[in-house]
């Protein structure tokens, strides 16, 4: 097991909040929920009732890994964005790649995930990278990942917390990240009836709200900021026209806070974008992953339809 730190420093962080505030509405890139805190909120959103995705799609890998395995071929795995690595277990039983290498902003996690993976599948070599894979474009020299052909693994519709341009913009760039005769497993939530979906991303026990709220401590922390958490109240909303939840912190009065060394002022009413999550039907995911040079080769999805696992290979194999 080895681990490999590319976290962005705290000024790069900086800048970003900048860019952030100044968008109208505001929104705040969504992997800065991701600290410690927020990691741990993350898990227990997926053990939510209302929130079935991590439960529907783990059932559904473990029931078709060895489909998987064989659609795949021989690799290297590589997971964007692997959490606590608790799906790829079926895949890494199944396909025995010569090694999994799990990308991950949250450093506090990723180095007890990757020790426990590698202790329950000590056949296969693991390597943690620590990053913002969004602005990976080629993945670090190390031993275990030379002259090897790369599979990427991208499960949980985290696609969705980008807007569809910039959706494509990054599945061009897996595909880059991947290289020759790359494939990609991923997995896409659809749309389905709103009350569904509106529950899901606004549990009964608050845990979906204390994870955006999560955002404003990690915030007051990091950049020096003065936001009451209480002071905005959480909503999730279904917009049919973008067929994405809306995440939003909204303020409940006229208030000014601090951060980043400037004060910003809210209107009552007025935003914070915490992050969108978009839903894609098989088609209009196909059509999205075409126009950035991939090409669907199988699809897998659970018995009600909710979601779906997509194999995309590279347009010109
Ligand atoms: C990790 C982006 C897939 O959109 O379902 C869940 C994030 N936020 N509940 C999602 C999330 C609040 C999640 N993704």
């Amino acid at each position: 097991m080895d681990l490999i730190d590319l976290h962005p420093e705290p000024a790069d962080i900086h800048q970003l909040v900048l860019e952030g505030m100044a968008r109208q509405p505001r929104q705040l890139p969504a992997w800065l929920l991701y600290d410690a805190e927020g990691s741990r909120l993350f898990e227990a959103i997926c053990e939510q009732p209302e929130y079935g995705l991590t439960r529907t799609e783990t059932a559904l890998l473990q029931s078709t890994a060895p489909a998987l395995a064989t659609a795949l071929g021989a690799g290297v795995l590589v997971e964007f964005g692997a959490g606590n690595a608790r799906k790829v277990g079926p895949l890494l039983e199944a396909l025995r790649p010569p090694a999994y290498v799990a990308l991950d902003i949250s450093a506090d996690h990723l180095g007890p995930a990757c020790r426990e993976l590698q202790t329950r599948h000590p056949a296969v070599p693991v390597l943690g990278i620590c990053c913002d894979y969004t602005q990976l474009h080629q993945l670090p020299d190390h031993p275990l990942l030379a002259e090897q052909r790369r599979l990427g693994f991208y499960p949980g519709s985290s696609l969705g917390n980008f807007s569809p341009p910039e959706a494509q913009e990054l599945l061009r760039q897996f595909s880059q990240l991947l290289g020759p005769g790359a494939r990609l497993l991923i997995g896409i939530d659809q749309p389905k009836a709103v009350a569904r979906l509106e529950a899901a991303y606004n549990d009964a026990a608050g845990v979906s709200a204390a994870f955006a709220r999560n955002l404003l401590v990690r915030l007051n922390r990091d950049l020096a900021g003065t936001f009451d958490p209480e002071a905005f109240a959480y909503t999730a909303q279904w917009q049919p026209e973008h067929s994405r939840i809306a995440m939003a912190l909204v303020s409940r009065q006229p208030q000014t806070v601090q951060l980043a060394g400037r004060a910003w002022s809210f209107a009552a009413g007025e935003p914070l974008i915490t992050e969108y999550s978009v839903k894609y039907a098989p088609e209009a995911f196909l059509s999205l992953a075409a126009g950035a040079g991939w090409r669907g080769a199988g699809r897998w999805s659970d018995p009600a339809g909710d979601l779906s696992l997509h194999l995309l290979v590279t347009a010109d194999s």
